[in-house]
């Protein structure tokens, strides 16, 4: 008698950790910055007791990860990274239509962002593209200051520059998508043959460039502004510049995996992450977008995207999976191959 019930209470035990198991992990892929994708996982396990497991990789990588995982998805949510492979991964049919009741809290562009993949994804913040500089450096290599996106292209800056490798990283993507609309596609890879001769080294992450500015280690990096901000707030020698041509930008996104393991952890993931609240713990690790919730908190020391002058992106367009592919080929051939 007192071993059946062992049995018994045992097997409760077992089914009853298998529920709970079931509905308590997350596997999430994370693609905004390393420290704020950490905060974001510890916050979200402290508030729903959720078990999370985060893997951080740039926008790129990580589409291509979901693309190659398709047919086996194991991550359940993709938050942060550059709009465009979200929209890109949303018309390859490996993120799934989910209406957040947190919708009606967000800005326009982030519904906007919505509309345009019929709910796939959404926009989490935004942030305009730019470079920034390590003044030092600047100065002992008696370098002229820039202020352009073409001043890069002078042949004083050659191995000054650095940038990220557009496969990889959105940041990078942005560039090159930013420079076609600016100048026109022939210009525009024009711009990015004669930046080339000035680059040091593509990076993976988007971020790297200023990161290793700040350390001393190389002098200019495209990046969006509020990476280089961080580093200036932070207290490095780093000068941020918004392009006078003017520049392009992101809307930062959020997307449910096809497939999801655990849909219900990332819907719950979701909601939370479009919420004030949570959206307002960016400022504790400096990280400056501009956040999709009306309610969120903001510092003055973000970039003002009112104040730069910011080309009309075309996100449908840039975010398509024919341009997005024929863009990095043509980049690859046309540019890192040379
Ligand atoms: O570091 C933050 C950030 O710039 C985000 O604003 C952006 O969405 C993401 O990184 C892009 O990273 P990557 O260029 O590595 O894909």
């Amino acid at each position: 008698m007192k071993l059946l019930l062992k049995f018994a209470v045992a097997g409760a035990l077992v089914a009853g950790s298998t529920v709970a198991q079931a509905a308590d992990k997350l596997t999430f892929y994370c693609s905004a910055q390393e420290d704020w994708c950490q905060l974001m996982t510890k916050e979200f396990s402290a508030a729903t007791g959720i078990k999370v497991n985060m893997t951080r990789k740039s926008s790129g990588e990580t589409f291509a990860q979901i693309k190659a995982e398709s047919s086996n998805p194991k991550g359940d949510i993709w938050w942060g990274g550059t709009g465009d492979p979200h929209l890109q991964a949303a018309e390859e049919g490996l993120t799934m239509a989910y209406k957040s009741s947190m919708r009606s809290e967000l800005q326009d562009w982030a519904l906007r962002q919505a509309e345009s993949a019929n709910d796939k994804t959404i926009g989490i913040y935004s942030g305009a593209l730019g470079y920034g500089y390590n003044e030092d450096l600047l100065k002992k290599n008696n370098l002229s200051v820039p202020a352009c996106w073409k001043d890069l292209l002078k042949p004083e800056y050659k191995g000054h520059v650095q940038m990220a490798n557009p496969n990889s990283s959105g940041t990078a993507y942005t560039t090159l998508a930013t420079m076609v609309q600016l100048f026109g596609e022939d210009q525009g890879f024009e711009f990015m043959r004669g930046l080339n001769k000035n680059i040091n080294q593509y990076t993976k992450s988007g971020s790297a460039p200023i990161k290793s500015a700040a350390k001393g280690e190389n002098t200019i990096g495209i990046v969006f502004m509020h990476d280089a901000v961080k580093q200036a707030v932070s207290g490095f020698p780093i000068k941020v510049v918004a392009p006078c041509e003017g520049t392009g930008y992101e809307i930062g996104s959020m997307s449910i995996i096809e497939g999801a393991r655990n849909p219900d952890s990332a819907k719950k993931f979701y909601d939370w992450a479009l919420s004030a609240a949570a959206q307002s713990l960016a400022l504790q690790v400096k990280a400056y977008q501009v956040p999709s919730n009306n309610g969120s908190k903001t510092s003055p020391s973000a970039p003002d995207l009112s104040s730069i002058k910011l080309i009309d992106y075309d996100f449908k367009k840039y975010g398509s999976s024919s341009e997005r592919k024929r863009l990095l080929k043509k980049w690859d051939t046309e540019v890192y191959a040379q």
